[in-house]
């Protein structure tokens, strides 16, 4: 019985997309208007669920080079993020660089105790103060944490800064459409809105019971099937490098739900064709005990062709005239035909374009895809017990010193 309860409340982000009400998603505009104008830099601080959906979603928008445009030409202050790791130099080149630069920051825990995010607020909440003073750092402070639990929603609350909530129900990998995800996500000028309206749909699609009309329960029934077979590590492919990090967010969502009990598929990420000339050789010939799952943008167009030289000294001229897309498509083609001739099974998602709403869906896709998967692998996709073990040997260690 309590079991029940406690996965029963973990069931918030299923229909999360069409909860959201207009007041938060006006209120996380206007926020985001303000530090539009407050910032040139915008730092997220959080760590697992409490960034990755976020920086996932700004890497997929942006310009490659985004971090290194002007103000002027990116139209939103330059976005980075701090609190997910312990690295001493990463906190100070950061301080270093932002040290005279307008800043504003936004703060994302659930449990609002995670050490790793605490850090990092702490110095740079005390960097603002120096700046700005406590009133001026208070109107640069956002918090995004539970309702009424943890240390952040007490600090939060005792400075009065500006708080979005996390719904209870909703666990920090599944949170990336609440204003975990969604007001870096306005900052960075994405229209966030459609994001929601593409999940909305996934929810309704992916409701279908027949699991013949139901891609997502294919795929979480196709992955667990490969598993039976002895595949035991996915690899989620892009053939886009600004898909890095969705394949971060994917490893996490799936790593930490299913990770469990001596269970899971061990999920890792390649990004093609660049780790062809590294994971290429092990996918292709290395241990069968592996399967991958492909993201295919069908439509992919940047316009950008190979020129034609007269000369045509490196002999590409055969090329000339030809998409980069196109031959990165080929790359895909011919990459899927030689893994499945090596007897590594090819799951492809097929992605008709990359746009807000498409994305959405993606994510929402993949969220219950996760969950499906992990009540059939037979463990609870929505609790990290695992992660408590470095935790505690870490907290044990630090009392101690
Ligand atoms: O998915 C999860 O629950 C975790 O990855 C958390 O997001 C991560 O541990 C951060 O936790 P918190 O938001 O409580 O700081």
């Amino acid at each position: 019985m309590t079991k029940q309860v406690q996965v029963e409340i973990c069931y918030g982000w299923v229909d999360l997309p069409n909860k959201i009400t207009d007041e938060e998603i006006d209120r996380i505009k206007k926020c985001s208007d303000r530090i539009k104008k407050q910032a040139d830099v915008f730092v997220v601080i959080g760590i697992g669920g409490s960034y990755l959906g976020a920086k996932a979603v700004i890497d997929i928008f942006s310009s490659t080079f985004s971090n290194m445009q002007s103000l002027n030409d990116r139209k939103h202050p330059e976005i980075l993020f701090a609190g997910n790791n312990l690295s001493g130099k990463y906190l100070r080149d950061l301080i270093e660089y932002i040290r005279d630069k307008d800043v504003a920051i936004n703060v994302i825990s659930k449990s609002g105790k995670t050490l790793e995010p605490a850090i990092a607020f702490r110095i740079l909440k005390l960097f603002l103060e120096e700046k700005y003073g406590i009133s001026g750092a208070a109107e640069r402070i956002y918090v995004t944490t539970d309702k009424e639990d943890g240390i952040l929603n007490k600090i939060a609350k005792d400075n009065e800064y500006e708080t979005f909530v996390i719904p209870k129900d909703v666990g920090g990998r599944y949170s990336v459409l609440t204003p975990v995800g969604l007001l870096p996500m306005s900052v960075a000028n994405i229209d966030f809105e459609e994001i929601l309206d593409g999940a909305t749909f996934a929810e309704y699609v992916y409701n279908e019971k027949s699991i013949e009309k139901n891609d997502c329960y294919k795929y979480a029934a196709y992955r667990n099937i490969l598993n039976k077979k002895g595949k035991d590590i996915e690899i989620m492919a892009s053939y886009e490098p600004s898909f890095a990090m969705f394949t971060e967010w994917f490893k996490q969502l799936f790593g930490e739900s299913e990770g469990k009990n001596s269970k899971g598929i061990f999920p890792a990420g390649v990004s093609l064709t660049t780790d062809l000339h590294s994971m290429g050789q092990m996918i292709q010939d290395g241990k069968r005990n592996i399967f991958e799952t492909v993201i295919n943008i069908s439509r992919n167009r940047s316009f950008i062709t190979l020129p034609k030289v007269y000369d045509d000294q490196d002999g590409l001229n055969y090329l000339a005239g030809t998409e980069i897309d196109y031959i990165n498509k080929q790359a895909f083609l011919g990459t899927v035909q030689a893994h499945v001739e090596g007897l590594v099974p090819c799951i492809i998602i097929n992605l008709e374009e990359v746009n807000e709403y498409n994305i959405g869906q993606l994510i929402y896709f993949f969220e219950k895809a996760c969950a499906i998967s992990g009540y059939i692998l037979g463990v609870n996709p929505f609790d990290q017990p695992g992660v408590e073990a470095y935790k505690n040997n870490m907290m044990k260690l630090l009392e101690n010193k």
